[in-house]
């Protein structure tokens, strides 16, 4: 386990007020508990900008379908990356907003650029990019080992088809 460092922060007083409010609302123990969890975001979230790690994410979009050619140029966005994009929800929220889930996966760098690419097309109101590590060991590991899978289908495939042990949710097994 790692030793534990103590270090003092410097912080304007409304900003620590606002701080402690976080803390309550978010229910940490203590702010270093707070603290901890902050840097650690912080740091899994730069790590995602700069390596070329295999991660899943989602990208959520709400945007107006009325506006000239979005549609056009979302479809043909995802159409142009179908190496990396894994389905697509549509919701429709209001007479002129739709909700779009973007399902993705590949390594961070490429989800990140698409991301930003789709977002930034002309009346998207909103784009959320969220990722999660997608190979096992994802906090520490920078490769994975090869597997069987041949290696163009190997993605969709792992992304499209679960684990044995979650296709035999009735299984009786130990
Ligand atoms: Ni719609």
């Amino acid at each position: 386990m790692s030793a534990i460092v103590r270090f003092s922060v410097s912080l304007e007083d409304d900003l620590l007020e606002r701080f402690d409010c976080y803390c309550r609302q978010e229910r940490f123990a203590t702010r270093s508990e707070a603290v901890r969890q902050l840097v650690r975001d912080a740091l899994t979230k730069h790590a995602w900008t700069s390596e070329s790690r295999e991660v899943a994410g989602t990208l959520t979009l709400v945007y107006d379908h009325h506006r000239p050619q979005l549609r056009d140029h979302l479809t043909r966005l995802q159409h142009d990356h179908t190496e990396l994009v894994i389905s697509t929800l549509h919701a429709h929220l209001t007479h002129d907003l739709c909700l779009e889930v973007i399902v993705l996966r590949g390594p961070s760098a490429k989800l990140q650029q698409i991301a930003a690419q789709l977002r930034g097309l002309k009346g998207i109101y909103k784009g959320e990019l969220v990722m999660a590590a997608a190979e096992d060991g994802g906090r520490k590991a920078q490769s994975r080992p090869k597997g069987g899978v041949r290696r163009a289908e190997g993605r969709r495939m792992k992304a499209l088809i679960p684990p044995p042990s979650e296709l035999r949710p009735g299984s009786s097994d130990p």
